[in-house]
């Protein structure tokens, strides 16, 4: 699999995540192209959308300077509101646009190394905390959404956990919500599941909750989109029900993310900006009668007191 944002010849490659399980790259050239390919989830996953982000402002760091590029930025990184990742990576990559173009790439891609180094510590503390926490035998995991190597630069937070777990042949099995509307976990998860060898279950979103109560899952392990200075997690809508039923069923909860998905400028979960898709993701089956109105929050808020611990490639956090 190559990496899932990549800097080729002056533009940003990215696997067009619309297609998987087929694997198609796409070429993104302008700073529009790239916030439709964000708004279409082209690009998704919070610390892929950083280096997506960054590498956005090293394109039109080729023709912007000054304020004009300033406005650019600011375009880029409101193209979708809840993952605080893309407004890190546009900040990151704008704080370097004074000493010219080549500083500004230069940082860029330092956010993807950063990411690709970060993944891998997130993966190898988060397998020890789930020992410690669950013990040695192999593990049956809950995820939701994908929090894998296509949702970062490459190995991803929550499957960085399986995945190191995986190879200390840790891993009994991984259940894996489907993730509606958009079917992350069975377009995408359940992709790099197989790619890796680890034996997986999907399951419909309605149905994790139960499966926890009944006993059959060990430990529920996710990414974030954004973490509040106290702790309150936004991640894909469906993971605030796994949190209630972690907690009633008396398993680990555990938020696998990198340090730059802590947001200390965002106090709670009240304060998260949650993403509103449009209705016809939901209705797209066409099952729903015509004229049916739709609601579609991209993600939920669960409250840090239902959080075990925030493994990141610092530290492990237990708000
Ligand atoms: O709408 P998406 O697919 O961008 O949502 C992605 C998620 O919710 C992921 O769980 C989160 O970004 C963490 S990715 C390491």
């Amino acid at each position: 699999m190559p990496r899932t944002v990549e800097w080729v010849d002056g533009r940003i490659r990215l696997i067009d995540q619309t297609a998987l399980p087929e694997l198609r790259l796409t070429d993104v050239a302008t700073v529009d192209a790239l916030i439709d390919a964000i708004q279409r989830l082209v690009v998704r996953g919070a610390p892929a959308l950083g280096a997506a982000g960054a590498l956005g402002v090293a394109l039109a760091a080729g023709t912007a300077t000054g304020a004009e590029l300033a406005a650019v930025a600011a375009r880029l990184a409101a193209a979708r509101p809840t993952a605080v990742n893309l407004a890190v990576g546009v900040r990151r990559a704008l704080a370097a646009a004074p000493h010219g173009p080549d500083a500004v790439l230069d940082a860029a891609l330092a956010v993807l190394a950063e990411d690709a180094a970060a993944c891998r510590a997130i993966g190898a503390r988060g397998a020890e905390l789930l020992e410690e926490l669950c013990g040695p035998a192999p593990l049956r995991v809950h995820t939701h959404c994908n929090a894998g190597a296509l949702a970062c630069v490459e190995w991803g937070t929550a499957l960085g956990v399986v995945r190191s777990l995986h190879e200390a042949g840790r891993v009994a099995h991984v259940v894996a919500d489907e993730t509606r509307p958009l079917l992350q976990g069975s377009r995408i998860t359940a992709v790099e599941l197989s790619e890796l060898g680890v034996p997986y279950r999907i399951v419909v979103d309605g149905a994790g909750p139960s499966i926890i109560a009944r006993g059959l899952v060990d430990a529920v392990v996710v990414g974030a989109d954004r973490v509040a200075a106290n702790g309150d997690i936004a991640n894909k809508i469906g993971t605030y029900p796994l949190a209630l039923a972690a907690a009633r069923a008396g398993i680990p909860f555990v938020v696998a993310a990198p340090e730059s998905t802590l947001d200390p400028d965002t106090l709670d979960g009240a304060a998260i900006e949650i993403e509103e898709r449009a209705p016809d993701e939901v209705l797209g089956a066409g099952v729903a009668p015509a004229g049916s109105a739709a609601w579609n929050p991209a993600f939920d808020v669960t409250p840090s007191d239902l959080v075990t611990a925030v493994v990141t490639e610092d530290r492990v956090w237990r708000p």
